[in-house]
């Protein structure tokens, strides 16, 4: 790669402050995780950081419930993130909280950069008040003003799928109080998003945004944008708005901003604050790219865009979005064990287990994705154990045998290594483009011709005759250089089996660009077992378990 390396800012969304991580956003992180990993690989500089969104009303509620300040709160709940993410290998280059000085600082900067595009305008809302707070949709239930459906939420019926504004429940009832709330009225304030219409426009058109996506802001487009309401008021937990007391900016206002803050905090601690500068200057020439659900496509794709725009910042060179994570073909459920925490999964299983079966399904589609437990075990025993491990297990112990653990010096079959070789040039393509599936389907399509070649020459029979063993360490020193390329070209997903594959192969930290000649003439180290089948009994345990500590939390 004789080009100049690519300064590439990735981030994935802020998980709310206010619950663990599950296996749905681990989906995600694992996805962005795979790409940050292979931009490293490739010699790019990468800058990937992540926060906790800690702000809004269900975090303050939450804190109040457990006695502690929301400040208290948010602290102990980023070091359980913390340790989740690190347990699945996650490699962020910083991981800080929406709730900090950076992103204050960075939140007023960039309000007051906007300022002529802030407006203020009264509207009426459902009061508490014995709560004396403002009621969020999610906070008011009902009858639904449609089909007469009970216990409806404030935003949408459940029911008929209507949609209409909180006000329109029949009978409204507070969730924090049981009382009736009132309508009272409230000046907001908003960010004007139609006057960045054109500007959004062109934004899609010259960034990479999926198709699925692009069909969904032109339906956004074409319907209007709208004013887009960027304060809460008291009682709130987040940042005033400069010039008021019991005004809030809404968390999603911060929440973005929180990825600069992330970066700015990271820079600032390096003494580089000039490079975030760099990043966020319009004729910026580092790349950014968030990775977000579905869900949240539209804060990304309108709101953000245009915000960075208003206040003469560069624009994201792309916003990749996933479908969400199905478990056993349905919604995670909690009665069924299947809402399953990231901790309670890494006490059982091998998170590197997850991280491969997430690779193996990803595309870079915005559908849903299902994990099927069986099919995970399966495809784990099947693909990782039965294909891959097993040509380092068989070569290595005949390696030490009969080559005294030295990799020969020329390749058994120079044909074969250079057809699967010449595979590492796609599968670099399907990183980059995210499409790990076919990453994996052709990975693993090279295991089983290495594995065809192993067992067609069969070097442990070989062994057995006279003069026979130069030849069979020298097929099994082929078998160890095929399993090293397929080792560093999943490196992204599975870095954990790559570290204990370079200690096996007794070699440095591999780059991308070491895929490109064999080892030869290298002694190895003694075999250690690589990694373990799982059993089935395992998928029982967590499934129970999960049911077990949702109800300890709920
Ligand atoms: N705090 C906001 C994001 C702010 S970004 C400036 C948020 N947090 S979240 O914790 O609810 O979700 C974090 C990410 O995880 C989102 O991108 C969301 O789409 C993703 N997922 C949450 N549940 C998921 C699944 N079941 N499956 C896949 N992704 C899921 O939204
Ligand atoms: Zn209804």
């Amino acid at each position: 790669m004789p080009s100049a390396p690519r300064r590439i800012a990735i981030t994935n969304a802020l998980p709310y402050a206010n619950g663990d991580i599950h296996l749905g956003h681990l989906l995600e992180v694992v996805q962005c995780d795979i790409w940050a990993r292979f931009q490293r690989l490739r010699g790019h500089e990468v800058l990937y950081v992540c926060a906790d969104d800690a702000h809004g009303s269900p975090v303050m509620l939450r804190a109040e419930r457990e006695g502690i300040s929301p400040e208290a709160f948010i602290d102990g709940m980023r070091t359980r993130h913390l340790s989740d993410f690190q347990a699945f290998g996650i490699s962020y280059d910083n991981y800080h909280s929406t709730h900090s000085e950076e992103n204050r600082e960075l939140v007023e900067r960039i309000y007051a950069a906007v300022g002529d595009h802030i407006r203020r305008r009264e509207i009426s809302q459902l009061y508490d008040t014995q709560r004396q707070a403002f009621l969020s949709d999610r906070y008011v239930k009902g009858a639904c003003p449609r089909c007469g459906a009970a216990e409806q939420y404030g935003d949408h019926c459940e029911a008929c799928g209507a949609t209409y504004s909180a006000e329109e429940l029949i009978d409204p009832v507070s969730i924090l109080s049981d009382s009736r709330p009132e309508q009272r009225r409230s000046e907001h304030y908003f960010f004007d998003l139609p006057a960045f219409t054109e500007v959004l426009r062109q934004w899609v058109d010259e960034r990479i945004v999926q198709e699925a996506v692009v069909h969904k802001l032109q339906e956004w487009f074409d319907a209007g944008l709208q004013q887009w309401d960027i304060s809460r008021d008291a009682p709130y937990f987040g940042f005033t708005i400069p010039g008021e007391t019991r005004k809030y900016f809404y968390v999603w206002l911060d929440a973005p901003i929180g990825y600069m803050a992330s970066q700015l905090n990271h820079l600032k601690n390096r003494g580089r604050e000039q490079e975030f500068e760099d990043i966020w200057k319009p004729d910026s020439d580092h790349e950014v790219y968030h990775f977000i659900g579905k869900d949240i496509a539209n804060f990304h794709t309108l709101f953000w865009p245009a915000l960075l725009h208003a206040a003469d910042m560069r624009m994201p060179s792309g916003v990749f979005v996933h479908g969400f994570l199905t478990v056993n073909g349905e919604k995670m459920s909690k009665t069924k064990g299947t809402f399953i925490l990231a901790r309670t999964y890494a006490e059982h299983l091998d998170p590197e287990y997850l991280r491969y079966f997430f690779a193996a399904r990803l595309g870079a589609g915005v559908e849903d994705i299902d994990l099927n437990l069986g099919d995970f075990a399966q495809l784990i025993n099947s693909d990782l154990i039965g294909k891959l491990v097993n040509i380092a297990s068989r070569c290595a112990g005949l390696l030490h045998r009969w080559g005294g653990g030295e990799i020969s010096e020329s390749l058994h079959d120079p044909e074969l290594w250079a057809r699967i070789q010449a595979e590492g040039a796609g599968i670099a393509e399907c990183y980059e483009q995210r499409q790990y599936a076919a990453a994996v389907r052709r990975i693993m399509a090279c295991t089983d011709a290495t594995n065809e070649f192993i067992q067609r020459h069969a070097p442990w029979q070989l062994a057995r005759e006279p003069g026979g063993g130069a030849e069979a360490a020298s097929i099994c020193s082929q078998g160890l250089n095929l399993y090293r390329l397929f080792i560093l070209w999943l490196k992204p997903a599975l870095p954990k089996l790559a570290e204990r594959s370079e200690r096996l192969l007794n070699i440095p930290p591999m780059q991308w660009c070491d895929g490109e000649a064999p080892l030869k003439s290298h002694r190895i180290r003694p075999f250690e077992p690589l990694l373990v089948r799982i059993a089935p009994e395992q998928i029982d345990t967590l499934l129970e378990r999960s049911r077990e500590d949702l109800l300890r939390t709920a």
